[in-house]
């Protein structure tokens, strides 16, 4: 069975109230030409060499390639950790490529759900309180109420109160999901979530992933895993900073109409 090579993106229409006519929805993240090179001492590593990439709202991606691809620079771009070097990034029409450290940040905090294998939950504070840590507004109660939610989301109603050496691997990625969710991101970024977790919990969490995806989030996963990417519509593979293919998985449980 071979793999589809990806179509042009399809633009939605949503209604537009000022005119009350379709106007087509931006694609959630367009990537033109992106590079991005590190400077260590006098050497310059080229970490990316050109991405162009366009990916929708509710689409569920994979990112692989060998270790030194440039998997985590894009993610830290695509995630407004951050900027590129060079070309553009709209993220929901937005260019977001040449703003501010501060601008950066509040767009991230918005838009952007972050997970990462090492879970980076704080040691001392109970699952509550890590999910309450991206709250910025609103009172306690408040705050209290949506990482409840989170929580709750993720399968974890029964150990708010626990710390996280309380907790297993599992469940320690469950709220570090829940701490990503709690803000209702645009765009859900895992980088190797199930790197650290045995074969069957990380088949747990990307369950979750799966339903999450189903219930509408848009969500890019960066795996070494063939099993985490078969569950994915689509797998980007980047060589050396570039993207080397892009393609449909026609065998994942859903796909979005491309028609
Ligand atoms: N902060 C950094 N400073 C210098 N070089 C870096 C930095 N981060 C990544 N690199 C280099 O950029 C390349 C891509 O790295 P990375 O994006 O981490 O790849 P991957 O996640 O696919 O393993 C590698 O050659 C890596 O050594
Ligand atoms: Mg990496």
């Amino acid at each position: 069975m071979s793999p589809t090579q990806v179509a042009e993106p399809t633009t939605k229409s949503v209604s537009d109230p000022a005119s009350g006519e379709a106007a087509p929805e931006p694609p959630m993240i367009e990537l033109e030409n992106l590079t991005k090179t590190y400077r260590v001492g006098v050497e310059e590593i080229h970490a990316l060499t050109g991405i162009s990439l366009t990916i929708c709202r509710n689409e569920y991606v994979a990112v692989m390639g060998p270790s030194g691809s440039g998997k985590s620079t894009l993610m830290n771009i695509l995630g407004c950790l951050d900027i590129p070097g060079g070309g553009v990034y709209r993220l929901n029409g937005h260019d977001v490529s040449r703003v501010s450290q501060s601008a950066l940040a509040r767009i991230r905090g918005e838009q952007i759900g972050f997970v990462f294998q090492t879970f980076e939950l704080l040691p001392r504070a109970t699952a509550l309180k890590n999910v309450q840590l991206p709250l910025v507004y609103g009172g306690s109660r408040h705050r209290r109420q949506l990482a409840t939610d989170a929580l709750r989301r993720v399968g974890l109603a029964d150990r708010m109160a626990h710390r996280p050496n309380e907790l297993s691997g599992g469940q320690r990625q469950r709220v570090a999901i829940a701490r990503a969710l709690v803000r209702h991101p645009a765009i859900l970024l895992a980088d190797e979530p199930t790197g650290n977790l045995d074969t069957a919990t990380g088949n747990e969490i990307m369950a979750l992933f799966d339903s999450l995806h189903a219930a509408g989030q848009t969500i890019i996963v960066v795996t070494h895993e063939a099993e985490v990417a078969a569950r994915c519509q689509r797998v980007i593979r980047l060589r050396d900073g570039y993207v080397e293919s892009d393609t449909l998985n026609e065998a994942a449980g859903q796909h979005r109409d491309r028609a």
